[in-house]
């Protein structure tokens, strides 16, 4: 198949990128910058330089091409959430350039559209498990953006086309964010939030990888896409093993995680969610898990 994928040099888009080229498709990789293009190109795709904010750009770019995958996102890392505009280009790119995307894609002739979202937008659900039919808690303002990204996906779906909306867990592996805990653990500072006894889903990198290529297989609809739930007790444990620390990461006192506010607050839910939905419909699995020796150089 053509596939675009957009945000194709960030840490998702480039594994998407590589596990669709090794699937034998046509890949087209979307960035907003020349430097872009060798990271793309280096993964076996060929590299456009587009606005993702605009749908004429969009359409342009997506013509002759059966699906497009959506990946962008601008997280920041670490207690830099909390600085005042820290959200500012990730809600952007959610509430405006995913829309465009959406819209750039139905004009372009595009059969499906796969887009990225994230498990964290469920109510903590303390030991229960959470499938994809539990409403989300998403009535705070700050949630508008990956509402508004949602409905753009099932507008998408109309008229014979298909959207699959891909609600991830939280990633680990190679990346700023976990490179950042991992380096928090040897240190010993803290840096988990949540209760050691609370849920938390994690999601290799590779595996979201291979995940965008299942979700080709998959029916219209909403999947929750992550690895077996542990307790964020034993996760501060992985964390420590794979640090190569003495000792388990250390959660922030609690009088601190009650000032964290409205988007960290998010990650001291227990969250733990179930993929059977997904992994029943195409056959993906979670083949790396934080107990699995070696995660963050894979
Ligand atoms: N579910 C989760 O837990 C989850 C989800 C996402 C991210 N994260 C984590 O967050 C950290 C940062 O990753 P990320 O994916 O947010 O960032 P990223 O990998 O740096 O960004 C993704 C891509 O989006 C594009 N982009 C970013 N800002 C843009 C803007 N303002 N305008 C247009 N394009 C823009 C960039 O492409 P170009 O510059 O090439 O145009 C970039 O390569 C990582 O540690 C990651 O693991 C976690």
């Amino acid at each position: 198949m053509r596939i675009a994928v957009t945000g194709a040099t960030g840490v998702l888009g480039q594994e998407a990128v590589q596990a669709l080229v090794a699937d034998g498709h046509d890949v087209t990789g979307i960035t907003r910058r020349d430097r872009g293009v060798p990271i793309v190109e280096g993964r076996g795709a060929t590299a456009v330089v587009a606005d993702v904010f605009s749908a004429d750009d969009m359409t342009r770019t997506f013509r002759g091409h059966d699906v497009v995958i959506n990946t962008l996102a601008h997280v920041p890392v670490g207690m830099s959430a909390l600085r005042p505009g820290a959200w500012r280009e990730d809600d952007k790119l959610h509430a405006e350039a995913s829309v465009a995307i959406a819209k750039g894609a139905a004009a372009a002739g595009v059969n499906k559209l796969i887009q990225e979202s994230t498990v964290f937008l469920y109510p903590g659900n303390g030991s229960e498990w959470i499938s994809e039919d539990l409403p989300l808690a998403v009535r705070n303002q700050a949630f508008r953006p990956r509402v508004q990204e949602m409905r753009a996906a099932v507008d998408f779906a109309t008229g014979g086309r298909s959207a699959v909306v891909l609600r991830l867990g939280q990633l680990f592996g190679r990346d700023p964010a976990t490179t950042h805990a991992l380096r928090a653990t040897r240190a010993g500072d803290p840096i988990l939030l949540g209760k050691p006894e609370g849920y938390i889903t994690l999601l290799h990198h590779k595996d979201a990888g291979r995940a965008f290529v299942a979700a080709l297989r998959a029916g219209s609809g909403f999947y929750n896409v992550g690895g077996e739930p542990i307790t964020r007790g034993r996760w501060a444990k992985d964390l420590g093993t794979e640090a190569g620390a003495k000792k388990p990461a250390v959660f922030y006192p609690e009088i601190t995680q009650a000032l964290v506010g409205t988007r960290l607050e998010l990650q001291r839910r227990s969250l733990r969610v179930s993929s059977v939905r997904f992994m029943s419909e195409t056959g993906w699995w979670p083949r790396i898990g934080p107990s699995t020796p070696g995660w963050s150089r894979m």
